[in-house]
């Protein structure tokens, strides 16, 4: 009698056990599972899109830890100036989320907006805003020549050589405009980066002998390969 009644009372047991175990929960849970890993969401409103070269893109891109190369991008379409772009399934290791520019071999150049540490450690959307001129002239205006050339460029009382790279000033003053150390060639001449002076100042010994020679002002290739390739995919403004 007390086999049979552990009997009956193991399957009552088991009848609820198997049915608890269809009551939604862990289908649940098997649901927050399969979307987990971070995702990255990039809004805001982006003019000069749409003249980047193929060497080169603007990009939404995930770093680890003192490596420029992207483990995972996205390229900024340029089919719209409203820009909603999402990056998903950013692996843990990522410690940066930037809107970037972004070599072909998905190389880190210059940082727009950046996030980082526990803006992005603790959560599973990062939210990046951006707005404005991310055109290749403007970009190059501001991360080099604003940064490295306008001191001696018209940012102060002098210019010199009589060469403005001021915003503003600096692309009516190199683009089709004749250099006066070499008179026969322009400072920026559209589509061919080998006879401008900008790229023979910057990449060839030419300056030397000059009042100041620019021979190391620019030391990183990853820089001096863009403002190549702007003059060779023809030197737009925007
Ligand atoms: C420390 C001052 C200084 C800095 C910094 C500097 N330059 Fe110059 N640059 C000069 C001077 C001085 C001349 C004129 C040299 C001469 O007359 O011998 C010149 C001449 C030039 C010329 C030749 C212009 C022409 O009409 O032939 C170019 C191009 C140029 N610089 C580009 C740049 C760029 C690009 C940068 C930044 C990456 C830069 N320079 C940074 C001082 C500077």
């Amino acid at each position: 009698m007390k086999k049979r009644l552990t009997l009956i009372l193991s399957c009552v047991l088991s009848i609820v056990l198997l049915s608890s175990c269809d009551d939604g929960d862990i289908y649940d849970k098997e649901v927050v599972y399969d979307v987990s890993g971070r995702t990255a969401k990039l809004t805001g409103h982006l003019v000069g899109l749409s003249h980047w070269p193929t060497s080169h893109y603007i990009a939404l891109a995930g770093f680890v830890k003192d490596n420029d190369y992207a483990v995972i991008s996205k390229i900024v379409p340029s089919t719209s100036e409203d820009v909603d772009l999402v990056l998903s399934n950013i692996p843990d290791s990522v410690e940066s989320v930037e809107l970037c520019v972004l070599s072909r071999l998905r190389k880190r150049i210059y940082t727009l907006v950046s996030k980082s540490g526990d803006a992005i450690a603790t959560t599973d959307t990062i939210r990046l805003e951006s707005e404005g001129d991310v055109s290749m002239f403007n970009i190059i205006q501001q991360h080099t020549f604003n940064t490295t050339c306008v001191n001696c460029h018209g940012g102060s009382n002098f210019a010199g050589a009589g060469l403005y790279l001021t915003e503003g000033k600096s692309y009516s003053s190199m683009v089709g405009h004749p250099s006066s150390k070499l008179p026969e060639f322009n400072i920026v001449e559209s589509g061919d980066a080998a006879n401008s002076v900008l790229h023979k100042v910057l990449r060839t010994d030419l300056s030397k002998s000059w009042r100041y020679d620019h021979t190391s002002e620019i030391v990183s290739y990853d820089v001096l390969n863009l403002i190549d390739s702007w003059i060779s995919n023809g030197a737009y403004e925007n």
